[in-house]
């Protein structure tokens, strides 16, 4: 039979465990590949065009490799099984229910006006801080590992596409490979590193970083870092130059030329540190690769972002608060200058040192504040966490606490393993179950309340509030 005829001919592959799959209608077809549906609604075949001989051998070696590697509890559409020989292919899962960021960002409505209700619909500011945590998070865990993710764009980033969830991950997993051994210039433009763009090195975790950079800022301000009046009103080949590394960046802190006035303002983010690191990557790092922040710098940056941003009554978007806020009284919504909502509870952070009873008089603990200051608003719920955010986003680690603000009032929820101790005045009360404290009692105590994680006689983390 040819392909022409129109009896239905089940194309069929097998892989190299022996299940059999029906190649399906064909979803993308791109320079080195083809993803094609299958009989299981959930499960992809992605096959390798290439007609290349060296790169026909080398490729299953390296996806062999790929599948060898722990990395199943990374948000990879990773590849599960290869094809049999001589098919080049693998079997991998569809990422169901998820769209490419790409989407999110072509379908941004530019006109004046339009704008805040399109950033709205599509999450505002809380989804992207979200959906870049995430993102940081499995760069962060692949770069610990030392593997590069190697072509990171928008459309290899899929989302939710649920405006009302974050869910992030990482499709197109062919070039993740160990940082030594990557022997790779691929790229898309406009996100390549311009090291890589102008020819001169292999990717790397570095590239990653850029990469990364360019997508956060994207997606913060609907700008491209690169892309300001001097390309908007220049030649093709100012494009050229800028994405070769050649031009400042819009918001250079020595030179200005390639301002812009588009879009939304890095200023929606500045209570944080990431226009410090946007600084650094696009100044410093544009031509000295090892100043970028990494991935970790960027997930501690994004954490704590999500920590510190409060929505408005009135409009409905996110504010992000300054660290160095101690009242919520001098606070108003970023967009519409409605007042914050008065009744904020802060969670402050601090590492309490016990005095050593030596049989002198006990001298009161000394505590140490870390700086990390965690807003909860009414309705709302929150996940105390330890110092660093390198943990994943689904686990619940045995020492992260719940609490939530209901119309009741608050609610502390007791942790499943390790002590938790409640303090007000002098007296801690271990907590054993789950506990509330009545909203008609807020304000009527001038001392604080405290939170002890972990056991008393050693250092540990206390959380206080006033309530
Ligand atoms: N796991 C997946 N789930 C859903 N769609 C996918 C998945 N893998 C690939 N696709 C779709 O196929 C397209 C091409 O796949 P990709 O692996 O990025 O190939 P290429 O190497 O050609 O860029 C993607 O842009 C996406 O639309
Ligand atoms: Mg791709």
């Amino acid at each position: 039979m040819t392909a022409t005829t129109t009896t239905q001919q089940k194309r069929v592959v097998q892989d190299s465990k022996g299940s059999v799959y029906e190649l399906g209608a064909e979803m993308s077809r791109g320079g080195q590949g083809i993803v094609y549906q299958t009989q299981y609604p959930l499960v992809l075949i992605k096959g390798f065009t290439n007609k290349d001989e060296q790169a026909r051998q080398r490729w299953p070696r390296h996806i062999a490799w790929l599948i060898r590697q722990d990395l199943s509890d990374l948000k990879l559409a990773r590849p599960l099984v290869l094809l049999a020989e001589p098919r080049c292919g693998y079997v991998m899962e569809l990422m169901d229910g998820l769209v490419p960021l790409q989407s999110l960002l072509e379908s941004f409505i530019q006109a004046e006006g339009e704008m805040l209700a399109d950033y709205l619909r599509q999450g505002g500011l809380r989804r992207r801080i979200r959906i870049l945590s995430q993102l940081a998070r499995t760069l962060n865990q692949l770069h610990a590992r030392g593997m590069l993710y190697g072509d990171l764009s928008p459309s290899n980033i899929f989302v939710s596409d649920d405006p009302a969830h974050a869910e992030t991950w990482l499709i197109d997993c062919d070039n993740i490979s160990l940082e030594a051994h990557s022997g790779l210039t691929l790229h898309t433009a406009d996100y390549g590193a311009p090291e890589v763009v102008r020819g001169e090195a292999l990717l790397s975790s570095l590239t990653d970083c850029w990469s990364f950079a360019v997508i956060a800022y994207l997606l913060l301000t609907h700008n491209h870092p690169f892309k300001g009046e001097l390309v908007s009103d220049g030649e093709p080949e100012e494009e050229e130059a800028a994405l070769r590394g050649e031009h400042p960046w819009i918001y250079d802190q020595q030179d200005d030329a390639n301002q812009c006035f588009a879009n939304l303002p890095i200023q929606l983010i500045e209570h944080s540190r990431l226009p410090a690191l946007f600084s650094r990557c696009f100044e410093q790092g544009r031509y000295h690769a090892c100043e970028r922040p990494s991935m970790a710098e960027w997930l501690e940056a994004l954490t704590e972002i999500d920590e510190r941003i409060c929505d408005c009554a009135n409009c409905g978007c996110s504010t992000l608060l300054s660290a160095e806020l101690a009242s919520v009284n001098e606070v108003s919504c970023f967009f519409c200058d409605e007042p914050a909502d008065q009744r904020l509870v802060l969670f402050e952070e601090f590492i309490d040192w016990p005095q050593q009873g030596d049989g002198q008089a006990m001298e009161p603990d000394t505590l140490m504040a870390t700086g990390r200051k965690v807003w909860l608003q009414p309705g709302g719920k929150l996940e105390l966490k330890r110092l660093m955010p390198s943990f994943s986003y689904d686990r619940w680690p045995a020492d992260h606490v719940r609490i939530e603000y209901t119309e009741q009032g608050l609610g502390i929820h007791p942790l499943p393993q390790g002590k938790l101790h409640l303090q007000r005045g002098g007296a801690k009360k271990l907590l054993e179950r789950y506990q509330g404290l009545k909203e008609s009692l807020r304000g009527q105590h001038e001392e604080p309340y405290r939170i002890h994680i972990g056991e008393l006689d050693e250092a540990h983390v206390i959380w206080q509030f006033r309530w």
